[in-house]
């Protein structure tokens, strides 16, 4: 089939369930205004448990089996027509200044998602560093060890290369409210991808379990922010319930579309690493979209054969907080976690929406699940911070989980790392002083830096100590 064929048989509904038209015209969303056509559709939507394939723009987040949706695109017709020189030239100095070309997104559009600019809305996210640090590395184990800091992007977080993506597809439906809950950067996130586009933007957050910098950015966004008595996964269950009963589009990661803009992080990575494949890369797990992502993202690659091989993954989880560890470890189907806890909060997840694509691609590629403790989080959060990088707790679990693996001998010092750090320093600034002030309960700070008393003597001297 080619990509028209497969952009009308979409349009027509002729494959899977053929009988639900493109989707515009049904759902939760049907008020909203939605485009008659679904021109310009070239991928469709497969449920990762049963494979039933609805049309590319349909309006749902699940299959009708309760499976999570992947987007799959016409990877047969697009082998051959893209190249990674393609791409660098989009990056060069010599390259385009046009936004599309300068988002570390939309450089990769043909595989993200390929929407007419008009709905594209962008923060130029994305073309994050990707920091070489040897002293990190010695503290590891390692050889070497590469950092990709995800904490670079707009709002702090690696969340604005799936929201660029959510929101842009909202736009293209006609859609004038999103909704998410969010354990805080998805929240900031999209409240501010929503107020570029000019849309109203709902958050359910846990309330008291949000960093501080997490919610004073969905405030200042203009986010309508509704904090709720239980946990993220109670925030996640409200939210999926109002969004199917008012028609406002819903952006968490369960949205297919969050994760093709995600998948960016390993197109660029790769990019950075001038298409070399790393032995691992390795990064923490929450509601498991982003591990589901970049292992979309490089098997994606792989497949149009613009890498060789697949590099392993590595998902590591907080001990209180790690169902995913269990399953894996178990070989077993996900079982939630009722009570999850950690002092990582962006992780504090007991039931993650994608917990079965995030396995996959652990299977697919002989990676691993790891689990760590929230003193070796905010231990490993200390040297981060100390080497003069900085993440906020979640991404340096990646770093804990690393040294625990090197440890184990399952990662070899002379194999290539990437970690990606998901989440900026200033996001929490509560643990960070809490940790070098001494005060974060049943956890010592092994590296404290507290700040000292300074006074002024008599004669005008100032002293400290
Ligand atoms: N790191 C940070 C900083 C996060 O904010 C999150 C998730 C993760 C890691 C885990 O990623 O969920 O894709 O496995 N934060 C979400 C939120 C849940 O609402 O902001 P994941």
């Amino acid at each position: 089939m080619n990509e028209r064929d497969r952009a009308s048989a979409a349009d027509a509904g002729t494959r899977g369930h053929g009988d639900t038209g493109t989707g515009a015209s049904r759902g939760p969303g049907s008020n909203a205004g939605l485009p008659a056509s679904a021109a310009g559709v070239t991928w469709l939507l497969r449920c990762v448990e049963c494979a039933l394939e609805y049309p590319g723009l349909d309006l749902r987040y699940r299959c009708d089996c309760g499976g999570t949706l992947d987007v799959v695109h016409p990877l047969d017709a697009l082998r051959g027509r893209l190249s990674t020189a393609l791409f660098d030239g989009r990056l060069s100095a010599a390259g385009s200044r046009a936004p599309l070309d300068r988002s570390g997104v939309w450089r990769f559009r043909e595989l993200v998602l390929p929407l007419a600019p008009e709905h594209v809305v962008t923060r130029l996210e994305g073309s994050t560093r990707l920091y070489d640090s040897p002293r990190l590395a010695s503290w590891l184990g390692l050889d070497g060890v590469l950092l990709k800091h995800e904490g670079e992007n707009p709002t702090g977080s690696f969340k604005d290369r799936g929201m660029t993506v959510g929101v842009s597809v909202a736009r293209r439906l006609g859609m004038s409210r999103v909704a998410c809950a969010s354990t805080g950067n998805t929240s900031a996130s999209m409240a501010s991808y929503a107020a570029v586009a000019r849309m109203e933007a709902l958050v359910f957050i846990p309330e008291g379990k949000i960093a501080y910098g997490k919610l004073a950015q969905s405030l200042a966004y203009g986010a309508l922010t509704v904090q709720i008595p239980g946990d993220f996964d109670a925030a996640m269950r409200l939210v999926e319930r109002v969004c199917a009963r008012r028609g406002i589009y819903l952006l968490n990661s369960v949205n297919p579309f969050r994760i093709e803009g995600q998948k960016a992080i390993a197109f660029e990575l790769l990019q950075d690493l001038d298409w070399q494949v790393p032995d691992w890369i390795v990064l923490p797990g929450g509601n498991l979209g982003n591990s589901s992502a970049i292992y979309k993202g490089v098997a994606e690659l792989h497949a149009l054969g613009l890498i060789p091989r697949l590099p392993r993954m590595a998902v590591v989880q907080a001990e209180g907080a790690s169902p995913l560890y269990e399953a894996w470890s178990t070989a077993s189907d996900l079982v939630p976690f009722a009570h999850a806890e950690t002092i990582a909060t962006a992780i504090r997840i007991g039931n993650p929406v994608s917990w079965r694509k995030s396995l996959r691609g652990v299977l697919a590629t002989s990676g691993v699940v790891e689990v760590v403790t929230d003193q070796e989080i905010v231990d490993a959060k200390a040297r981060v911070d100390r080497a003069g990088i900085g993440a906020e707790p979640a991404s340096c679990a990646s770093l804990a989980g690393i040294r625990k693996l090197v440890a184990a001998g399952v990662i070899r010092a002379d194999e290539r790392v990437c970690a990606i750090l998901t989440g900026n320093l200033l996001k929490d600034p509560d643990v960070v002083v809490g940790y070098h002030r001494g005060t974060l309960d049943g956890l010592t700070s092994t590296h404290a830096n507290p700040p000292i008393q300074a006074w002024l003597e008599p004669g005008g001297e100032i002293r400290w100590e």
